[in-house]
């Protein structure tokens, strides 16, 4: 069992408790695609390429994500509605370490 569970508000304010795979290399940005959390086409744009900010979320929980990489702080330089808790999605793996995890996702520029 290698599932874990991330809580994850959608964009109309609704929460969903989701299972989350550790062993598929999946990113936050795929999970709310698979779950069908936001619209096709407003999430994941540019492919999980840290080039659009379709997929920045707000990290409500503590968890240690490590810090920004430089492609995502250049993104998030440029993208709409940033706050210090801002990530991109597409750039935050799912590890047994996220269990618990709480994002919201930031709304569509
Ligand atoms: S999907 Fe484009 S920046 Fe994450």
């Amino acid at each position: 069992m290698s599932d874990i569970k991330v809580g994850i508000t959608d964009r109309d304010g609704n929460h969903h408790l989701v299972d989350a795979p550790t062993d598929m290399n999946m990113n936050l940005m795929e999970l709310v695609r698979t779950y069908e959390l936001a619209p096709e086409g407003t999430i994941g744009v540019c492919g999980g390429m840290a080039m659009c900010a379709s997929c920045q979320c707000y990290i409500e929980s503590n968890h240690n994500l490590g810090n920004r990489s430089e492609e995502e702080e250049a993104m998030l330089a440029e993208a709409f509605n940033v706050e210090d808790n801002s990530r991109l999605g597409c750039q935050i793996y799912i590890t047994s370490q996220l269990n618990g995890l709480e994002i919201k996702l930031a709304p569509e520029d």
